[in-house]
């Protein structure tokens, strides 16, 4: 664990994987990972529950790179092997669909969008979407990500404790409400915001109750249920204003995500469900996500204020709050992100599932079965990773051939981090896999250019204003939907003088 966090067993003495011994092309003949130690029924349901990211350590720590276990009876193999893991997002990913399992957890949730829909149906949607999120798209966003970075501080007194996971929450939630209703956010905020606080509150996987399905009458269900459906109805009508007003002819030049899918519904990639679905899911997928990012990235430099100076220095050197390109040009804060996101990914595990036998790490793994796939413990693996456990933005950063930085605006120091198509290269030799916070092959996350620049800006605009001392210099990390911090995440605000 990091300096920072509370330490987890785990890391080193991990047993080699069956692909050490074992070709991944069968031939030797692969055999059945061992099998799962659970309870009955309920499988491995309990040690999830308690602590899921140290399951996920232990087991992979325990078993290797393809590791068994159970959930409710559901078979599944946690895979933490890079090169497995690339085979299953790249090389193999037509042998793979996301599954059962998270159709059954956020199938009533986000329905037959982007992140559930498969095969055609997916291909067709996320070819209509993508120049949504060409570079010179999003950098129209980065006025509202620096704008609410402004207002957040604002909110801030000299000597103020504050919480930055609540804080990080109404900021990302702020930009994503925004950039997904342009102005229509001021008529339908308080709707937005109901059924995205009901959202994260039902699927807290701290509550065993997260583990029931949605038909079960638990107040926290029927609240979602409700706020869901006054969410559904509100951008159901506000699609049929736009369409009203004229849609935008392609989703690229649409002025707000919503004006993307509606162009994408009037090419045909979209029905009038699935344009809905798609609203629900960028609010899902894109605001708790980014939240946690930020959440984590700052507590990070609060408790490294030498990494924290040094990443002002870079962003106080504008004259103004900088751009999105100007950011991007900052090796020192993009690394301070990108290591962020490598320490405490917000997407601990995702999942998918073969739909035929198939061998990874030398193990048979049969058709239907989940596969969970953990940035977490990848990211901590100290094969890949020096000091795995610690923040070191530095491993980001390197002298570029020339001695300069590549795109001459604010940064001097000839160290390069990489803009924001790729994360990294990061210092050393690894495999490709060890950093995977936003998945990857073609289902990689599509906001991953949006939530770098967004984190990126934020963190400038806040550290050319305020100094952060950490106040909760240990934090708890849980596995919920995503890696949430199980307490408040404080620091102490010091206003910068003019
Ligand atoms: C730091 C912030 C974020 C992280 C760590 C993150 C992480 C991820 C990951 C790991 C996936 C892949 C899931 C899988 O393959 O099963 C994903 C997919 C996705 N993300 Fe993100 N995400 C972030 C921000 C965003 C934002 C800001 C948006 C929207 C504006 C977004 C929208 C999506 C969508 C729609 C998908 C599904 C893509 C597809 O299946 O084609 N994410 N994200």
């Amino acid at each position: 664990m990091s300096d920072s966090v509370r330490r987890h067993d785990g890391g080193s003495d991990r047993p080699a994987t069956g692909a050490a011994s074992r070709d991944d092309e069968g031939s030797e003949t692969p055999v059945r990972p061992p099998e799962p130690d659970g309870l009955p029924v309920l499988g491995n349901v309990h040690s999830i529950a308690a602590d899921g990211l140290d399951f996920y350590e232990r087991r992979a720590a325990e078993r290797g790179g393809v590791a068994r276990y159970d959930v409710f009876g559901t078979e599944s193999y946690l895979l933490t092997d890079p090169d497995a893991i690339r085979r299953v997002l790249v090389e193999d990913h037509a042998t793979y669909v996301k599954g059962e399992m998270p159709r059954e957890q956020l199938g009533n949730l986000l329905g037959d969008g982007l992140f559930l829909a498969e095969g055609e149906r997916w291909h067709e949607q996320r070819t209509a979407m993508r120049s949504a999120f060409f570079r010179e798209r999003v950098d129209e966003y980065g006025d509202a990500m620096v704008e609410h970075a402004r207002r957040t501080v604002d909110g801030w007194d000299d000597g103020d404790a504050v919480d930055l996971h609540e804080t990080a929450t109404g900021y990302a939630f702020s930009v994503l409400a925004e950039s997904l209703l342009g102005d229509d956010i001021e008529r339908e905020r308080e709707t937005v915001r109901a059924a995205a606080e009901s959202i994260t509150e039902r699927f807290d996987m701290r509550r065993l109750a997260s583990f029931l399905p949605e038909w079960v009458p638990t107040p926290t269900n029927r609240r979602y249920r409700r706020r869901l459906d006054a969410l559904r109805g509100a951008i159901a009508d506000l699609v049929a204003e736009r369409r009203a007003a004229g849609p935008p002819a392609d989703p690229g030049s649409a002025d707000d995500l919503l004006g993307t899918l509606v162009a994408a519904a009037e090419l045909g990639a979209l029905n009038d469900d699935e344009l809905v679905d798609n609203a629900v899911t960028f609010l899902f997928a894109g605001h708790e996500t980014s939240a946690l990012g930020l959440t984590y990235t700052l507590h990070a430099l609060a408790t490294h204020p030498d990494i924290q100076e040094r990443v002002r220095r870079e962003v106080a050197a504008f004259d103004d709050d900088p751009s999105p390109a100007e950011v991007r040009g900052c090796p020192a804060l993009t690394a301070a992100v990108d290591e962020a996101l490598r320490l405490y990914p917000p997407v601990h595990t995702f999942f998918r599932e073969p739909t035929e036998p198939v061998t990874l790490g030398g193990y048979r793994i049969p058709a239907g079965v989940v596969v969970s796939l953990s940035p977490w413990v990848v990211h901590r693996d100290d094969r890949w990773w020096d000091d795995p456990e610690t923040y070191r933005p530095e491993r980001w950063l390197h002298e570029s051939p020339s001695g300069s930085a590549p795109s001459g605006d604010g940064s001097a120091s000839g160290e390069v981090a990489v803009g924001d198509d790729a994360p990294g290269p990061a210092v050393g030799e690894r495999p490709e896999y060890a950093y995977f916070p936003f998945g990857g092959g073609p289902r990689h996350c599509i906001g991953m250019r949006f939530a770098r620049q967004e984190l990126r800006l934020a963190t400038a605009t806040l550290l050319r204003r305020v100094r952060l001392e950490a106040v909760d210099e240990e934090i708890e990390l849980r596995a919920s939907a995503n890696t949430r911090p199980a307490g408040p995440v404080r620091v102490r605000i010091h206003e910068l003088a003019e």
